[in-house]
This record gives C-alpha cells, sequence and structure tokens, in this order.
C-alpha cells in the first residue's frame, strides 16, 4: 500500500530543509535586530477566534475540526495575528508596552494549490504593540526590508506596496458605493489583480456594483491624507524610501485592519504576494483586552522561495549542507576498535565528526568517501595504530601527517 503526502503539503529532505533554515535565520536575524522577542502558540485554536474578525476569505478556507468524541470546534491556525491579538489580550494591564514580538509559525489553509500557494505554509509574524504612529508603521516595513536585502534582494526586484483603508473606502464612496456594498467592493477590490478583467467585470455585474468607481484605481492617484504624508518622510528616515511606492489598488482580505495596509511583491508582478500587513487597532481589544494599537506583517516562505530562486539567490539547498570537519575511516581490525571513541572525543570537543560505515580496507575508496562528504580533514586509522599512531590528511592541500593518537585535536583544532 502507498501513501503519498496530502495535497498542498511539502516533503522536506534534508536540501529543502536547509534552503527553509537560510530562510527562516535571515527573518530571526532581522527581528533580533531590530528589537523583536519570539513567541509562539498553539497550532490549533477554538474556531469561534477565527470567524470573529479575520473575514470570509480566510474563514473559508479553515481546517476545522472536532476532537473525537468532542463537541468543540477547533480550527488550525491559518494565520498567527488572532493567537497574537488573544495572547496579548490574555496579559491585560500588565503587557508592557510598547511589545515587540515575532513568530515563525507553520499556518494551514485549505485553499486551492497553485504556485504560490499550499496548504501548509511557514509564515513569518513581525508586530509592534502599542504605538501608533507612522513611524511604528515604517519601523515593521523596514524589518521586513531588512530581511529581503539580507536575503540578496534589492528594490530592483521587489517593491512594498502601500496603501490605507481609509482613503480607498473614501475613494469607493465618493464614487458612489453604498455602505452596504462596501464590504464586497472591498474584497472584489483586494481580489482584482488574480482575476482576468472580464471575471471581474461579471463579479461586479453580479454584486450590482458601478465599474466606474473601480476604474479610478488604474491610473496614478495623488491623495492628500495626512498619515501617509507623515508615512512617506518616515520611509526616508528609515532609509527604505526607494523600497516603497503608493498603491491604492492593495486592499487586504482581512477584515481586521484599520490604517495603512501594504504588500510586499516581485516588482513585475510575475508572483503572489510575498507578505502582506499594517495596521489593526482594535483587535486585542476585540478580543477582551485593553485598548492597544498595533501593526505587523506576515512573510510566507513559498512565494518568497519562488523569488529567490528566479533571481538566482538560492540554490537547490545541497550548497547549504553542512560538511564534516573531519571524516574518521578505519583500515584495520585495531581502527575498527578505536574508530567509535575516536569519534566521540571529536565530537565531545565541538568537532564535526563523521565515519565511514564501510568495511572496505582500501583506504584509497575510503578517501573518496571522504572527499565526497566533502570533510575539511580525513583520520585514517590504519597500519600506524601499531605505533600507536594515526595519519590526518587535509582533503584540500592533499597534506598528510603520521602523528601519536593523543596529538588528533592538536593537529585539527588550529
Ligand atoms: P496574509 O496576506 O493572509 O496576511 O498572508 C501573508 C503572507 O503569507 C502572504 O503574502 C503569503 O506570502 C503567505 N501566505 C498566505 N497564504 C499562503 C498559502 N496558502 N501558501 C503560501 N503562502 C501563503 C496574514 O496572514 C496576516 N495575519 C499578516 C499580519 C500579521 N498582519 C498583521 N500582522
Amino acid at each position: 500500500m502507498g501513501f503519498q503526502a496530502p495535497k498542498g503539503t511539502r516533503d522536506l529532505f534534508p536540501p529543502e530543509m536547509a534552503t527553509l533554515r537560510r530562510i527562516e535565520s535571515a527573518w530571526r536575524n532581522a527581528s533580533v535586530n531590530a528589537g523583536f522577542d519570539e513567541i509562539e502558540g498553539p497550532t490549533f485554536e477554538h474556531l469561534d477566534l477565527y470567524t470573529v474578525k479575520s473575514g470570509e476569505g480566510i474563514v473559508s478556507e479553515l481546517f476545522s475540526f472536532k476532537r473525537a468524541g468532542g463537541d468543540v470546534d477547533y480550527a488550525l491556525r491559518p494565520e498567527f495575528t488572532p493567537t497574537l491579538a488573544r495572547m496579548a489580550a490574555a496579559k491585560g494591564r500588565s503587557l508592557s508596552l510598547p511589545t515587540k514580538w515575532f513568530a515563525i509559525p507553520s499556518h494551514f489553509r485549505a485553499e486551492r494549490p497553485q504556485r504560490g500557494r499550499l496548504r501548509e505554509f511557514k509564515q513569518w509574524n513581525v508586530d509592534l504593540l502599542g504605538i501608533d504612529n507612522p513611524s511604528a508603521d515604517a519601523e515593521v516595513i523596514a524589518t521586513a526590508v531588512h530581511a529581503l536585502a539580507n536575503l540578496g534582494l534589492t528594490h530592483e526586484d521587489v517593491v512594498v506596496r502601500i496603501s490605507h483603508r481609509e482613503v480607498v473606502v473614501s475613494m469607493l464612496t465618493k464614487a458612489g458605493i453604498t455602505p452596504d456594498k462596501l464590504d464586497i467592493a472591498l474584497t472584489l477590490l483586494d481580489k482584482r489583480e488574480k482575476m482576468s478583467p472580464a471575471v471581474f467585470a461579471e463579479k461586479l455585474a453580479e454584486h450590482d456594483l458601478d465599474a466606474h468607481a473601480f476604474s479610478q484605481f488604474d491610473s496614478e492617484i495623488s491623495i492628500e491624507h495626512a498619515e501617509l504624508t507623515a508615512l512617506q518622510k518616515e520611509l526616508k528616515a528609515w532609509g527604505i524610501a526607494e523600497w516603497c511606492t503608493f498603491d491604492f489598488n492593495i486592499v487586504r482580505g482581512l477584515a481586521y485592519y484599520t490604517g495603512i495596509v501594504f504588500e510586499i511583491h516581485e516588482r513585475s508582478g510575475a508572483e503572489r504576494a510575498i507578505a502582506g500587513g499594517g495596521r489593526y487597532n482594535k483587535l486585542v481589544e476585540m478580543f477582551g483586552g485593553p485598548e492597544v494599537p498595533a501593526a505587523g506583517f506576515g512573510m510566507g516562505d513559498v512565494v518568497l522561495s519562488l523569488v529567490l530562486k528566479d533571481k538566482g539567490l538560492l540554490g537547490d539547498g545541497e550548497e547549504l549542507l553542512p560538511t564534516p570537519d573531519v571524516f574518521v575511516v578505519s583500515a584495520c581490525d585495531e581502527g575498527d576498535e578505536l574508530i567509535a571513541s575516536t569519534i566521540a572525543t571529536l565530537r565531545s570537543n565541538g568537532i564535526h565528526a563523521r565515519r565511514s560505515y564501510k568495511t572496505t580496507r582500501n583506504v584509497g575508496k575510503l578517501l573518496t568517501e571522504a572527499a565526497k562528504v566533502k570533510a575539511t580533514f580525513t583520520v585514517i586509522l590504519g597500519q600506524e595504530l601499531e605505533r600507536d599512531c594515526i595519519v590526518i590528511k587535509n582533503m584540500e592541500s592533499g597534506e598528510q601527517v603520521e602523528l601519536q593518537r593523543d596529538q588528533m585535536l592538536v593537529h585539527i583544532t588550529p
């Protein structure tokens, strides 16, 4: 009987795992460098946590379940923000503000798997709680940009498209969209780039929405909005102005945003969003906590990997796998007796040591194996053991020395 991994999931073999770890370490370094502390929450939550304020899109993509024999509804987390807001609310007034948190959890969404979209993915979350000003918004965006820059991307590769919920709502309202149609208008605007113009027109007609209200977003719009003007200044101050642009096509599908929103995209628009975020000043309060303004973003590993691969900034992962400092081989019976203790001595001294499991006595073959795993040194336990000596070969220079067995560490740790 054969089994396949569920649709939209990934089996990560060592090279893919090494690639993921590289991305995660860029995320972690950028977070720590910017003063964010790492948190984690449960992989599943009560279903209600998501139905309250995440928005239609996400709720329709939940993996929900009951415990066998139980009747409480749970859901695998599709995003981290509700968990984070719940955790902040639980701390109540004891939460010292500002609070800067980051997390790198796995998330689950039952969406149709496609390029850039899986059913299980990693998402880096960075959230700044307790400060409500454009400088905090810019700091959050700068943290995302720093991670991307550390991975080798430039402002010519990616763009942060910034918008504001208030501006978009007022543009739609002025164009005659009535309050009862606002939610669906925002949802459609959010999805517009992912649809053909014909399908979009069909959807507008279906909801009796005037196409003119949407065509205004096609051309460049200059809007006077105090927060955006202030944000522009802050983006300059944070040194990331050339990475950013204002773009009112960005709406964001999640319902909890209250102010600026943004998405990070590959410049040519070839891929889905690399990251998305914005300001959400009401969510902590909505979950029973004090009034805590907040801004943050989520960046997934899937689209980011595609973009990095496309730009030649990520190999197949083989190049990231660790290589041993020392490879130990035995070419005689006495060597077989000593190989475990030799390896143990090396490892307990912090040296990455591996061994051959081959039974051959052919030193040439054993050295080929050492070269294949890209060892720096090979320790050969051979006939020289009669004199209590070993041979150490420097695999790069080819230089080979015979020395007393108890001198091994002296030679290897410079
Ligand atoms: P989101 O736009 O739903 O925002 O997701 C953010 C990013 O997660 C996306 O831009 C994408 O890179 C990645 N992502 C989302 N769904 C998938 C999927 N099915 N497969 C692969 N990658 C995916 C949020 O989740 C907000 N909670 C972000 C946030 C944090 N806002 C404030 N703080």
